[in-house]
């Protein structure tokens, strides 16, 4: 059996393979509503195959954008775009799961296919909105980028409430999976890592005082949501930077996931600076965030996600068949390939008369692959047709 394409259940979703679109931001929206492109990005996903789509980090607030093409479910007429999304997404038999956000110190940048750096006066002039971010600390992210304003009391209180308020409208939208981001040096990651969180309240210090926000929205999220609906969490297993969050805190706080009801943990690493630097020493190389997944499986006993420089069927299978993670997560090589379900699927010899592609193309692709066999021509894949459809 191959164990990529073995269905997998959390709580009361079913997904039909361990295929996972990784969340990725386009950072299109207008005004944090979605528009035509997500559609359409979205639905190919979902026509190419994978079990499980993510729609791109959500933000929870107006000020919690990270840039000012960020979606968002601030609001409740922002709802019905992503209830579009869901649909054209299920339509195609995959399920859909969304990833909600706070930028923190992160917030207020330019888009990433645009520089991915601090708005610059000249963006400012040609419309984008600046504002101050907020965070753990009054630590700049990086040169160049603004100091945050601390959260108070009150302020966390609010971020949290944002987040529920966030995740609740998700579930109205029609998504099967929710999951909060807590990597890559955004807000709840920040108040993890060492590296951004310098408080002497009861939200800083020790590990279990930088856990705490983070796990105050984690429970108060899990509460809102119906049983049945799986809650992920994105974490960065490690900064890759001496004196910041380690495997090992990613162990502790993964038990803790658990313990609250988390269930599965999406193993991403860095992200997160340490003020004044500009560069993380990140390990890279073909699943080169793997070992992580597979330590937190093992060590926490919970499901994971693998992620990173994962590109080929083969390998994506090993990593299922070594036990070292449960999904798969994909993000470049979907953008490259949406349809790499599917020609996973025909790798593995799965789809011999492409009975996994939309019945609309099923027919057609299964009597060309006879044509092009009847003319000697080989396309990869399509030889592997059957009799049948000649
Ligand atoms: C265009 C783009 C946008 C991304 N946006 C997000 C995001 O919204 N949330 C997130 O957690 N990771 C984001 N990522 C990271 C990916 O989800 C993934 O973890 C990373 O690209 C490594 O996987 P890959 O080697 O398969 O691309 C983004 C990556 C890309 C390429």
């Amino acid at each position: 059996m191959v164990k990529l394409f073995e269905s997998i259940a959390f709580r009361g979703v079913e997904l039909g393979n361990r295929i996972v679109v990784s969340p990725m931001g386009m950072y299109s929206a207008d005004n944090g509503y979605v528009t035509p492109f997500h559609l359409v990005h979205y639905g190919k996903f979902a026509m190419g195959g994978a079990g499980l789509v993510f729609v791109e980090q959500t933000s929870v607030s107006r000020k919690g954008r990270i840039t000012n093409g960020d979606p968002g479910l601030w609001e409740d007429g922002q709802i019905d775009g992503m209830r579009q999304i869901v649909h054209v997404i299920k339509s195609q038999g995959s399920k859909a799961a969304i990833q909600i956000n706070h930028g923190g110190r992160k917030s207020s940048q330019q888009r990433a296919f645009r520089g991915n750096s601090h708005l610059t006066d000249r963006d400012i002039e040609m419309g984008e909105e600046t504002w101050v971010p907020t965070g753990p600390s009054d630590v700049a992210f990086s040169d160049g980028f603004q100091t945050p304003i601390p959260l108070s009391k009150d302020g966390l209180t609010g971020v949290r409430d944002a987040f529920v308020a966030t995740a609740r409208r998700a579930v109205l939208a029609g998504f099967d999976v929710i999951e909060l981001h807590m990597a890559h040096g955004y807000l709840l990651q920040s108040f993890l890592s060492p590296l951004a969180n310098f408080r002497t309240d009861e939200y800083g210090g020790s590990l279990e005082n930088r856990m705490r926000f983070p796990l105050e929205v984690t429970r108060a999220v899990r509460a809102a949501l119906p049983s049945a609906t799986p809650l992920f969490v994105r974490i960065s297993a490690t900064d890759w930077i001496d004196g910041g969050w380690e495997i090992e805190d990613s162990i502790v706080f993964s038990r803790k996931l658990k313990e609250l009801g988390v269930d599965l943990v999406d193993c991403s690493t860095g992200g997160n600076l340490r003020a004044g630097s500009t560069n993380a020493n990140l390990g890279r190389g073909p699943g080169y965030q793997v070992p992580f997944a597979e330590r937190i499986r093992h060590e926490a006993a919970i499901a994971t996600g693998a992620v990173g420089m994962i590109r080929t069927p083969d390998f994506a299978e090993k990593i299922l068949q070594d036990g070292r993670a449960d999904l798969i997560f994909m993000a470049r090589q979907m953008l490259f390939d949406p349809f790499w379900a599917l020609h996973a699927a025909e790798h593995f010899g799965l789809t011999g008369n492409f009975e996994k592609w939309p019945e609309q193309y099923a027919w057609w692709l299964a009597k060309w692959g006879g044509a092009l066999r009847a003319n000697g021509e080989s396309l990869d894949g399509l030889e592997r047709y059957r009799e049948a459809a000649e």
